[in-house]
């Protein structure tokens, strides 16, 4: 294992030599290096120079049941020996892909049972895409190709699911954006409610968005409405309890499809196996990805409806699209291990019972410090946005930049909150107990206090 300084540097050297990251300032990298993590076990990771850090993110928002399961890298070994490939093209398929598929439809909302698998949430929402457009030509309205989804959101980062996606400097990257994408404005309250109108008021304005949208594009050209049930990367954005309901109540009146993507918000997150459950959406696609292996191994997927699965088995083609790893054996075998630990040890329930009730508990006690805004939470999903004047809420100037300084004043305490902008997120994996609740408690406060002495001047009094 790396632990002295001397490996250390050598590795970063490296790293900067040949290493391309994801989302990265690539020349800031090179001239401050990358943190090295070498080992994780239970809710903590460790760095190159022997730092314990409280992994608030869940890795990425994915490690579910936290790091150093022995009974997963058992699975992975064992399924290696078995059988550790061979593709589902060609009529073709092994044990532990329908035993997962089959666990899926059990778990998930009723009328979605039959899985597609692929290896990441990008592809999963790029064969979402492929499957809306698909269906309806096969149902005789080939015209219904637009997709309508939120600013900010984020659906991925492949062509395709970046232009699904909301993220204005996502698309500045990949021009051409695809055509037939629109996207209407995000359920977000705090930034972007009219003086004095309430969560609920604002809740139904933003999901009647969707319907005006649907009537200036011709209902009859829409396929689906795809949504992050809480929106993540985008900054843990809550909708108001108007919001899902309305966004149903359209999209069954207009005849759309409805996409969650619940690469996020899938497997326990919100106290449900899947947040559909929680809100009571009914989705006909449902993207997942992320905790489905607790990240263990790279494993995705689109659960769909059988309305879905029904048009595509009355049509004698092919639908032509598939991956190498759809499926992946040993992938699936560490799935449904996974699945099977939450189950043993009740981690979705508890979300509700203990680690929901302690997250909101403990980010209300910030709610009073002068550099907050608001602090949000539902299920271990939550946010604490930093602004220069609380009464007013007006951000600070070069929006991004108290964030970061934040972010690494986390890292330097020991923490992992990812920033989002202004916004500091947080999703712990379900395993928390109060000694971790209480640790992130101590250090978020300290936190924000440093922070505070750094920005000071641009805080109003
Ligand atoms: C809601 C959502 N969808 C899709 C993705 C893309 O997943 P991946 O990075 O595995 O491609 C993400 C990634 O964070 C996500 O949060």
């Amino acid at each position: 294992m790396v632990t002295n300084q001397y490996q250390t540097a050598q590795i970063k050297e490296l790293d900067a030599l040949h290493h391309l990251h994801p989302f990265t300032d690539h020349k800031s990298l090179r001239t401050g290096g990358a943190r090295v993590i070498v080992r994780g076990e239970g809710p903590y990771i460790f760095d190159s120079e022997g730092h314990r850090i409280l992994d608030g993110m869940a890795g990425l928002w994915t490690t579910n049941v936290g790091y150093g399961r022995k009974a997963l890298a058992e699975a992975a070994y064992k399924q290696m020996l078995d059988l550790p490939y061979y593709n589902t093209f060609f009529r073709t398929t092994h044990p532990p892909v329908v035993a997962l598929a089959r666990k899926l439809a059990e778990i998930a909302p009723a009328n979605l049972n039959q899985v597609f698998f692929g290896s990441s949430g990008s592809e999963s929402n790029d064969t979402a895409i492929r499957l809306i457009r698909h269906y309806w030509v096969l149902k005789g309205e080939p015209q219904r190709r637009i997709i309508i989804s939120r600013k900010n959101a984020y659906h991925g980062s492949t062509i395709a699911a970046g232009s699904m996606g909301g993220m204005a400097h996502v698309h500045a990257h990949s021009y051409p954006v695809y055509e037939g994408f629109r996207h209407i404005m995000d359920p977000y309250w705090y930034g972007e409610a009219k003086d004095g109108e309430t969560p609920e008021a604002f809740g139904l304005r933003a999901a009647r968005a969707l319907e005006e949208e649907i009537l200036a594009v011709g209902p009859e050209n829409v396929a689906a409405f795809a949504g992050e049930p809480v929106q993540g990367a985008g900054g843990v954005k809550i909708a108001p309890e108007t919001y899902w309901p309305e966004v149903q109540r359209i999209i069954d009146k207009y005849g759309i499809l409805l996409l969650a993507d619940e690469v996020i918000t899938g497997f326990g997150r919100l106290g449900t196996w899947f947040a559909s459950q929680h809100y009571g959406l009914k989705p006909h696609l449902m993207t997942f990805a992320k905790a489905v292996t607790s990240g263990y191994l790279p494993l995705s997927g689109v659960i769909v409806h059988d309305e879905i699965a029904d048009t595509l088995m009355a049509h004698d083609d092919d639908f032509h699209h598939g991956y190498t790893f759809s499926g992946h054996p040993v992938a699936c075998a560490v799935a449904l291990k996974n699945l099977e630990i939450m189950e043993e040890e009740r981690l979705v329930p508890r979300v509700k019972e203990f680690g929901a009730p302690s997250l909101a508990k403990m980010l209300a006690k910030f709610k009073d410090h002068p550099l907050v805004g608001e602090v949000r939470s539902i299920g271990l999903l939550g946010a604490i946005e930093l602004v220069a004047d609380k009464r007013t809420r007006r951000r600070f100037d070069n929006l991004g930049r108290v964030g970061l300084i934040c972010r690494d004043h986390f890292f330097r305490e020991g923490f992992i909150m990812r920033a989002v902008f202004d916004t500091m997120v947080m999703a712990p994996p379900l395993i928390w107990t109060k000694d971790q609740f209480d640790e992130a408690e101590a250090v978020i406060r300290r936190v924000l206090d440093l922070t505070l002495s750094d920005v000071a001047g641009e805080v109003a009094a």
